[in-house]
């Protein structure tokens, strides 16, 4: 090999060496750059994963939590009561079969079954005070008569229909 050649190969390997150091600070350089741009995560995921470490329950401690858990149940409540249940059917039979059957046609819990030995009783209170019981709920000596059968979306007529819907249907 002659003498400038050996010397061109040296200038040539620095010349690579000094590009190869170029090429490893760009890419330094590209990572960096991508670690400092905020990933770009759906608001969905974003939802899903608050969903998923919302605590199961809520506590309300002190007087302010008195006041944010009465805030809580009354908006609740009037969610409930915008609802309307059954689609507004005033069909006794309707409402009884989806929600009073539940504990009248078994007698769960010591409600009364559609019969007159039951019933025969509590009919001779009068219409008013039955309903009345029903809207309202009623604890007696058989059990717990929960109010609107449990479904505070029933409206008064709704309840005063299946309560009317039973007293006919009593075997
Ligand atoms: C969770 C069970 C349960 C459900 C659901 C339920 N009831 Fe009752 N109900 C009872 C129990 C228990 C009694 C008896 C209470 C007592 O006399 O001790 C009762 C009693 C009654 C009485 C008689 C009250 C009185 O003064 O003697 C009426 C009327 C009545 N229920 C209507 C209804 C209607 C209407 C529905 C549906 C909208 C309904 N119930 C749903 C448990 C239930």
């Amino acid at each position: 090999m002659r003498n400038y050649d050996l010397d061109f190969l040296k200038k040539f390997s620095l010349v690579i060496l000094f590009l190869m150091l170029v090429t490893a600070g760009l890419i330094g350089l590209a990572a960096w750059l991508h670690g400092t741009i905020p990933a770009d995560i759906p608001d969905a995921v974003v939802q899903q994963r608050i969903d998923r470490i919302a605590p199961a329950g809520e506590v309300y401690a002190g007087s302010t939590g008195a006041a944010a858990q009465a805030a809580a149940q009354a908006a609740a409540a009037a969610q409930a009561a915008s609802q309307v249940a059954y689609g507004g059917t005033l069909d006794g039979g309707v409402i009884y079969q989806n929600l009073c059957a539940g504990c009248h046609t078994s007698g769960a819990g010591g409600a009364p079954t559609l019969d007159h030995a039951h019933w025969d009783a509590r009919i001779a209170q009068g219409a008013d005070t039955l309903h009345r019981h029903a809207i309202e709920g009623f604890t007696g000596a058989a059990g717990v008569m929960p109010a609107r059968g449990g479904n505070p979306a029933l409206t008064d007529e709704q309840v005063i229909a299946s309560v009317d819907w039973m007293i006919e249907n009593l075997k």
